[in-house]
């Protein structure tokens, strides 16, 4: 059975507890949360001190996406907030081997994520070593953005690259998941499913996500 894991970026941060109270009593599985420093990506979301927030109140685990430079510098951080699963993108990484292992170490769940133009190739030599693959489903930075089709390509060849090197990575999608595009992911191969706008701007949240959840 496939993971939802709402996005609190697109939740009201005005009144995020009832918000996160929402996520918790509904059928989702993880919290997704957005770090984003304005320089990897053209927007600023929350840090630090907001996680460590969300972590008294959250009752599923914090999966936390660093769009961020050079991530090494806070992975022990975000680690001590709460985070349960942390991912780091291939693009803002040098030395992508020694980060998977430097987020492992703290005991926290590593991820890679790739952004739209990043090649499953790209993975080759780190698919052993991942917990999870993130594939962006559009450019990061912002929530209610349209669906990129290519992914539906991407998640089939990620999924081929998993069983031929017998990796137990989990496979997430993260942009513009919606009712109609969620059934053909997991169709293809995904694990986890991120849903900002699809959940917090529809009429019943708590009714979107047990449609996510359920098909
Ligand atoms: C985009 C973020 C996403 C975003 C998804 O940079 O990584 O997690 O919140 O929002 P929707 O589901 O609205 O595209
Ligand atoms: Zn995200």
């Amino acid at each position: 059975m496939h993971l939802i894991a709402p996005s609190l970026l697109s939740a009201n941060f005005l009144n995020l507890e009832k918000d996160i109270e929402m996520v918790n009593r509904s059928q989702a599985d993880w919290f997704h949360l957005d770090v984003m420093d304005g320089v990897f990506v053209p927007n600023i979301s929350f840090g630090l001190p907001v996680i460590e927030k969300i972590k008294t109140a959250a009752r599923k685990p914090l999966d936390v996406h660093l769009m961020i430079v050079d991530p090494d510098r806070y992975i022990e951080r975000f680690r001590k907030a709460g985070a349960d699963i942390i991912s780091i993108h291939a693009e803002a990484c040098n030395h992508l081997h020694r980060s998977v292992y430097l987020i492992k170490q703290t005991g926290a769940k590593a991820g890679v994520v790739l952004n739209p133009h990043s090649p499953v190739s790209l993975l080759n030599d780190i698919i052993g070593d991942t917990d999870m693959v993130l594939l962006m489903s559009v450019n990061p930075g912002f929530g209610g953005q349209k669906f990129i089709e290519n992914t539906y390509r991407k998640v089939r060849e990620l999924k081929e690259l998993i069983l031929k090197k017998n990796s137990l990575a989990m496979i997430e999608i993260d942009g513009g998941v919606d009712l109609n595009n969620a059934p053909i992911l997991v169709k293809e191969g995904a694990g986890i499913l991120v849903a900002g706008n699809t959940v917090f701007a529809s009429p019943d949240p708590e009714e979107t996500i047990k449609l996510l959840k359920n098909f």
